[in-house]
Parts: C-alpha cells; sequence; structure tokens
C-alpha cells in the first residue's frame, strides 16, 4: 500500500494504471475509518483491479461552530485499517494541497438540499460536491463507493454525476451497524455511556416506522409519528433535530407513500449529532446513472 499526499504524484498513479488496463474504485473519506468505512474498501476491492481510498477532513462541508477541529483524526490507526483491508493507495494531501488558495469556483447544489441535513447545514452540500469534483478528477475512478447512511449524500452525488457527465459509476452500500443497531459513525465516539444506550432508539424507531409500512400505512404523516413516538418514548438526553418521510431521491414531501421512500432523522446528544435513516418501497426501475440496486432494495 502506498500513501500519497501530493495531486500531481496521484494523477500520475493513476495515469500508470490506467495504461496498465486496471479498473480503479474510489472510497472518498474523512478517516477515523470503522467497519461501515471498510465495507465500502470491501466492495471497491472485490469490483476492481486498485482500490483508492482518500482521507480528507474537508474543511468547505464544515459551517462555523461545526466539529472541524475536534472531527477525530488518527492517521496512523487509519493506515493500518486500510492496509489490512486491502487499499492499494491512501490519498491523504493537506488541506494546502487541496484549497491552496480560497476557491474561485465552487459547486452550489440547488435540488435535494432543503431538506434534511440540507436544511440545517447552509453550505454543507456545496462542500461536499466541490471536494468530490475534485478528488473525481485527480483520482478518475471507474466506481466511486458511497454508504447508504448519508442517504442524502448519495442523491446529492447522484446529481452531481448526472448534471457533471462524470464517467464514473455510483455504488450504494448498506448501512453496517452495531449489535443493537446504532449506525457505526466515527461521531459516536461522542457519547457518553447512558448516551450510547439509548442511542439504539434511533434504528429502532426507523424499523417501527418501516413496520407500519409493511402493514399498508402509506400516510407519511402516520409512518413519521410513529417513529417520533418511539424516539420521544425512549430519549430522554438527546434533542431531535428532524424526523421526515420523503421520496427517494428526490427527496420530496408528499402526502402518500409513492414509489420508493426514505425515512430520516438527526438527533444531537450534547456535541454529538447521529443520523440514520431507512429506504422503504418497492424495487422499482435503476436510477439512470447507476446507483446500485442496494438502494433499491426493500426495506433494509
Ligand atoms: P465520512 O463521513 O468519512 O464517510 C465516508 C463514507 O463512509 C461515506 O460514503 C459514508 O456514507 C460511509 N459510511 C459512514 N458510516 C457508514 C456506515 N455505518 N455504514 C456504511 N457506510 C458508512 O461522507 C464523508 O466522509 C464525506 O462527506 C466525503 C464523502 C468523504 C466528502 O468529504
Amino acid at each position: 500500500m502506498v500513501i500519497i499526499q501530493s495531486i500531481r504524484e496521484m494523477k500520475r498513479f493513476v495515469r500508470r494504471e490506467k495504461q496498465k488496463g486496471n479498473t480503479l474504485g474510489f472510497v472518498p473519506t474523512m478517516g477515523s475509518l470503522h467497519k461501515g468505512h471498510m465495507s465500502l474498501v470491501n466492495r471497491a476491492v472485490e469490483e476492481n483491479d486498485v482500490t483508492i481510498m482518500s482521507i480528507f477532513v474537508n474543511p468547505l462541508q464544515f459551517g462555523p461552530g461545526e466539529d472541524f477541529d475536534q472531527y477525530p483524526r488518527d492517521f496512523e490507526k487509519d493506515e493500518q485499517t486500510a492496509r489490512k483491508a486491502g487499499v492499494d493507495v491512501i490519498f491523504y494531501p493537506s488541506t494546502e494541497e487541496m484549497y491552496p488558495r480560497e476557491p474561485a469556483v465552487t459547486i452550489s447544489v440547488d435540488k435535494r438540499t432543503d431538506v434534511l441535513c440540507g436544511k440545517s447545514r447552509p453550505g454543507h452540500f456545496d462542500g461536499v460536491a466541490t471536494v468530490l469534483t475534485k478528488l473525481f478528477h485527480i483520482t478518475m475512478p471507474d466506481r466511486v463507493y458511497f454508504g447508504e447512511k448519508d442517504a442524502q449524500q448519495i442523491a446529492v452525488v447522484e446529481s452531481l454525476i448526472q448534471d457533471f457527465n462524470f464517467p464514473v459509476e455510483l455504488v450504494a452500500c448498506p448501512t453496517v451497524r452495531e449489535s443493537d443497531g446504532l449506525a457505526k459513525s466515527s461521531r459516536n465516539i461522542y457519547l457518553t455511556g447512558d448516551e450510547r444506550r439509548e442511542a439504539s432508539a434511533l434504528h429502532e424507531s426507523l424499523q417501527k416506522g418501516a413496520e407500519l409500512y409493511q402493514d399498508g400505512e402509506q400516510s407519511t404523516k402516520r409512518i413519521r409519528e410513529r417513529v417520533l413516538a418511539v424516539l420521544n418514548d425512549r430519549l430522554t438526553r438527546a434533542e431531535i433535530e428532524y424526523v421526515e418521510v420523503l421520496t427517494y431521491p428526490d427527496l420530496k414531501a408528499v402526502e402518500q407513500c409513492n414509489g420508493r421512500m426514505i425515512i430520516a432523522l438527526a438527533v444531537h446528544f450534547g456535541a454529538a449529532r447521529l443520523i440514520d435513516n431507512m429506504i422503504l418501497g418497492e424495487e422499482t426501475q435503476s436510477i439512470s446513472s447507476g446507483i446500485s440496486h442496494h438502494l433499491l432494495s426493500e426495506v433494509n
């Protein structure tokens, strides 16, 4: 496994691999690797000749007062984890390497961002889309891997790829969870013991919402109320930011479930902001850019 810190060297590596006819899988991350990230790596290793992982805590996607400075960073540990999982290259640029000056051009995401995390984190998805545009140009991957835990991010990246004709296939991978259902996240380390115990309510509430849907409930309002009822019953130490039931991946509010839907929530335990979601609905036609069928599965 090699570690590359310069954009020039990364491009040179990519050019060489392409000349050899090798396919490239790319897993963009902000480090602090856990089993969720590694599930994306496993899939990339399976499907490509070469797997590139980027580790870059992107300042552009953090708002003022968010956890950019506190965001957990442990490169040595990440390096070992990545090596064991079969990553071929870690692209690990500095902030100066990625943003040598204040960017004159950034990407502005106009759709799919007025709800969920986009609503409470203005500019967040502009930052994500901008850094991914740079990373796609630097690594030129055949396939790029994202986790369904960040379902709105997938919806935004799917638009980015389509609207800007990036020659890359987006592969969406299922959320990896702890044994009690809590979605693995780099931010779980912020939780105290009591908060960690309560946090299992997030997945449980989504399951109850999904059960109601499976029993035939079509009203998004009633599904949302069921999820909220479980959260309100179980959470004593957390503040609920949102619970929404929307179409997926367009993220539109509708009264009755119609095709693929998402239940998504965000909850704050002190400084820790946790998100989770569940996709509901029939397996309909694939999204044209080729989001993997994992994303289209029934209640996951
Ligand atoms: P980060 O939060 O490090 O996540 C990197 C990738 O890991 C994302 O695609 C995310 O959805 C996936 N992931 C995180 N937890 C997961 C889990 N429990 N199960 C499955 N996949 C999981 O998302 C980002 O970084 C950044 O926004 C980035 C795309 C790198 C742009 O800066």
